[in-house]
């Protein structure tokens, strides 16, 4: 029976254990959608060897990691199909034949692609893996005959090449692909514990993986409004990263009586990130409970993996026939 939902498709790289900003950002939007869409979500795990080949012994523990932190967030088997992008060469094959009538110049103008050598200036990306990863991606996307696709904002280029892809595979050939439509979610983006950016690289984040204390820990030793020096001393919570996070764990009253107590020093920085943590640990409790499941059972995860391998290899080798037939290959 085919499904009357639109299909959807993300994806996200195998980059370690996920964190709040993660979960907040990406994760808890894909656990929405699965009720609604008919959703399929993959570990990228190829697109992890564009930029990190010379370094690979890492990528299937955290291939792992990433999929029993989805699961334990409430990415739900039962409604949407998980898989290893890996397991499926049909992504190759149609990223090979897409690579044929992909203009170089398309590639190379893409802003993400600038972007990431100026970021990653030590590693050597003049790879032609690199320079493809958004046909890669368009592989993934299109193999699917995704109608949508949730992605960041950093992800809007590689969609765009998608669709300039479709466009030019059904002039060139036959009308096979759909274009897919990204879905952009604003989330403001969580700070760590630093007060810059969450982010693994900044040794600032809250994972999702992380036991009771040591996220006590993270918030007690949090930054805060760095004039407040003494207890007496009143503080602003606008500058004060311990704020943001009341703003979304707490319950309003809460975040208004911090607002107002923390300017006339009535609250104390200790108490105020006590009453902050309580909600956090509230807010992963649930998550860590399903964590202990998967951890203890990890023949469960291979068996959602190797089903949404079994699911998603259905769909994309259908494709992937009417992909040869156009071209008659
Ligand atoms: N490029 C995406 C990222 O880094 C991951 C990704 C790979 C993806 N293939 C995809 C996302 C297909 C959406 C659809 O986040
Ligand atoms: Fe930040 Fe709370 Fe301290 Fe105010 S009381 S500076 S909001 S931690």
């Amino acid at each position: 029976m085919k499904s009357q939902k639109k299909r959807m498709l993300s994806g996200m790289q195998p980059s370690g254990r996920l964190h709040l900003g993660n979960l907040l950002g990406a994760l808890d939007n894909w656990i929405k959608y699965q009720r609604d869409y008919d959703a399929y979500f993959f570990v990228a795990d190829w697109h992890a060897l564009s930029t990190n080949y010379a370094d690979t012994h890492k990528i299937r523990e955290y291939v792992q990691e990433m999929l029993i932190d989805w699961l334990s967030a409430g990415i739900d088997p039962e409604k949407c199909t998980v898989f290893i992008q890996s397991r499926l060469p049909e992504h190759a094959v149609l990223h090979l034949l897409l690579s044929m009538i992909t203009p170089v110049p398309w590639l190379e103008r893409n802003p993400t692609y600038k972007e990431k050598i100026e970021e990653l200036r030590e590693r050597d990306l003049t790879t032609y893996g690199f320079l493809g990863y958004p046909v890669l991606q368009s592989a993934d996307i299109l193999i699917y005959k995704a109608d949508v696709v949730p992605v960041g904002v950093d992800q809007l280029p590689h969609l765009e090449l998608t669709r300039e892809l479709a466009r030019r595979f059904n002039n060139l050939y036959k009308t096979v692909f759909p274009e897919p439509q990204p879905l952009l979610t604003e989330v403001p983006k969580l700070l760590g514990t630093d007060g810059r950016k969450m982010s693994k690289s900044y040794n600032n984040a809250i994972y999702l993986s992380d036991p009771e204390p040591v996220v006590r820990e993270k918030l007690r030793t949090m930054v805060t409004d760095p004039a407040r020096i003494r207890r007496t001393d009143p503080g602003n919570p606008d500058v004060c990263p311990v704020f943001s996070y009341h703003k979304i764990f707490s319950e309003i009253g809460v975040v208004d009586r911090v607002n107002t107590e923390c300017r006339t020093a009535a609250i104390g920085c200790i108490d105020c990130k006590k009453l902050v943590a309580d909600r956090m640990v509230h807010r992963l409790d649930p998550i860590w409970k399903e964590r202990e499941k998967w951890v203890k059972h990890p023949k469960k995860v291979e068996t959602v993996v190797t089903e949404g391998t079994k699911k998603a290899g259905q769909v994309a080798r259908q494709t992937l026939d009417e992909v040869r037939e156009a071209m008659k290959i």
